[in-house]
């Protein structure tokens, strides 16, 4: 089955107002009909995004949400005040989120439901620690990633999540993961899915490798078997490096 392609652009703690409006201006020349492109900028920036885009085709995703609906925590940006800007899909689960902000297992099934309740979509991050990859733990690993995460939805429900793989090692490091592991990664989260809900959903869901993905190397990782796209930090921030990523991605 053929899946259509994703790259996203998670734009993590960069860009002022103005340097966003810059860049959004350059990427809505991108045209693509074979990519979904998304892009991630950060909460200051959602709503100003939103309306440059337009109709574009672009989406704008948001790199985090809060489990509750409302009330008193300080500081926190609820699933209702993403919506209300237009803003429908959600990053959750980011490496740096569970290692910088101690977001645990239960804590991300409660953003994934919070996300789903709302018909708000879903790019899961899942991943493992170099440590964890060298004590040969990794598949168990993400497998627990999943199963805790997103496996309490069913299956019309994950029908609005994508998932991203993420080795940490690879994040920012510029050591982007071996074709083979990426491939052996993908093809046994796709198993996964396999065995929970079945051979439709999981030839359908889209799973996206992310870890220092390039220009250079974008269309040797888009084209195994099982990788559906890209979750793209560093060269996200770039019009040339990311275009020429989504241009990978239309081949
Ligand atoms: P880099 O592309 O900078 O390695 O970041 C990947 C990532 O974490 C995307 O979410």
């Amino acid at each position: 089955m053929k899946r259509k392609k994703i790259v996203a652009g998670n734009w993590k703690m960069n860009m002022t107002h103005d340097e966003s409006i810059n860049l959004i201006k350059e990427l809505k020349e991108i045209s693509s009909n074979y990519v979904d492109i998304k892009i991630a900028p950060s909460f200051t920036n959602l709503n100003k995004a939103v309306s440059l885009l337009g109709s574009s085709g672009i989406e704008v995703i948001a790199q985090n949400v809060h489990f509750e609906e409302r009330g008193a925590f300080t500081g926190e940006i609820s699933i209702e005040m993403l919506t209300s800007v237009g803003v429908n899909s959600v990053i959750i689960g980011h490496s740096e989120r569970r290692k910088y902000f101690n977001e645990n297992e239960f804590i991300l099934s409660k953003k994934t439901k919070m996300a789903i309740d709302n018909s708000v979509n879903i790019i899961f991050c899942v991943g493992e620690e170099l440590s964890e990859r060298e004590k040969g733990d990794h598949f168990e690993l993400i497998k627990n990633q999943i199963i805790s995460g997103l496996f309490g939805l069913d299956i019309e429900q994950i029908k609005n999540v994508v998932v991203a793989y993420e080795p940490v090692w690879a994040i920012g490091t510029g050591k982007t993961a071996e074709n083979y592991q990426i491939q052996e990664m993908h093809e046994y989260i796709r198993k996964l899915f396999n065995d929970k809900y079945g051979s439709d959903i999981s030839q359908q869901i889209r799973i996206l490798y992310g870890g220092s993905v390039k220009p250079k190397n974008a269309e040797e990782i888009f084209s195994l078997k099982d990788v559906d796209g890209g979750l793209i930090g560093g060269a996200s921030l770039n019009f040339s490096d990311f275009n020429a990523i989504v241009q990978a991605a239309n081949g």
